[in-house]
């Protein structure tokens, strides 16, 4: 290890969130990386300050946890990164310049406002997510995180046991209706590109077995259940799970690299002066081993699929 001492993690809340001090990740190596990746299975969420990352650091550091995503542009016309691994979140056009309010992209953005987990309307979801802010709004544009685990483990135990079985339908289309697009304007490329997938409603951790609410703002309906009665639960358990005292709420600075597990995590963006204040990052993103309902039932739990 190149550093004199090991890196020192600060815990930002009680259960989710932990800052790591003393790490480069231009620079991180094998050993550092083993301790980094231990705080991270626990801690959910992990904030690394004063980075200095070119976009080929990000996605070094990022691969050290396996094979990355692909981005899918949904309304960009043209990327700012040369990899396709590399997702633009920013409120930038091609030109440099703030995205306009009649934006396609900008009203997709608006998206990242709901409580969400990254992925899950994809058939094989998205592991963990990597943002490093090179600008930052002065006000406004925090990031929130909400511990799943601690609200799985909050839940009264008959509900633990109703849920167990129970299987969700994710769909971009669900969490997009929910901030204006319409059908019509939905247009059948994205269809075509994210036909819905199933989850379970309950996921168990790989490094900690830990079981956490596998939830999010592309959670359409529970499989085998009556749409508006299903939809009723999922809002009312994202309502129960992000309660401040399951969140951690991050200040953003330029430099700041911070990651979260998609697995037992949610997030969502939260309201700035778009229109006034540049605010620029970008996302790398690891993709998880399978679909969370093929590695349930492969792991032996019993599922209602149907
Ligand atoms: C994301 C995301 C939130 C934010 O990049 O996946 O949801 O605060 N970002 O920009
Ligand atoms: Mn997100």
């Amino acid at each position: 290890m190149s550093a004199a001492r090991p890196p020192e993690i600060e815990p930002l809340h009680p259960t989710i969130g932990a800052r790591v001090h003393g790490v480069n990740l231009a620079t991180i190596e094998p050993a550092e990386f083993e301790l980094v990746a231990k705080a991270f299975w626990i801690h959910g969420v992990l904030v690394f300050k004063g980075q200095d990352l070119q976009p080929e650091d990000q996605l070094r550091f990022s691969r050290m946890f396996g094979p990355l995503q692909k981005r899918t542009s949904y309304a960009r016309e043209k990327e700012r990164f040369a990899s396709d691994e590399i997702a633009d979140i920013s409120n930038i056009g091609p030109d440099g310049q703030l995205l306009k309010p009649d934006d396609r992209q900008r009203a997709m953005n608006l998206g990242d406002r709901l409580w969400h987990t990254d992925g899950t309307f994809q058939q094989i979801p998205s592991m963990l997510s990597l943002l490093y802010a090179t600008e930052v709004a002065p006000e406004g544009g925090n990031t929130e995180f909400a511990d799943m685990r601690a609200a799985y483990g909050a839940l009264d135990e008959q509900r633990k046991r109703d849920f167990e079985e129970l299987v969700i339908t994710h769909s971009i289309y669900r969490s997009r209706e929910q901030v204006g697009f319409t059908e019509s304007q939905f247009n059948d490329h994205i269809a075509a590109l994210r036909p819905p997938a199933n989850q379970v409603m309950v996921r168990v951790h790989e490094q900690t077995g830990r079981r956490s609410l596998y939830l999010a703002s592309h959670a359409s309906h529970i499989v085998g259940q009556d749409v508006e009665r299903s939809r009723a639960l999922i809002q009312e358990l994202i309502a129960f799970a992000t309660q401040p005292r399951f969140v951690y709420a991050h200040r953003w600075d330029a430099g700041d690299l911070v990651m979260w597990d998609n697995r037992c995590t949610m997030h969502r963006a939260r309201p700035f002066d778009d229109q006034r204040h540049r605010r620029v990052m970008q996302r790398t993103t690891s993709i998880d081993s399978a679909n969370s309902v093929d590695k349930a039932l492969r792991a032996g739990r019993k599922l209602r699929t149907a």
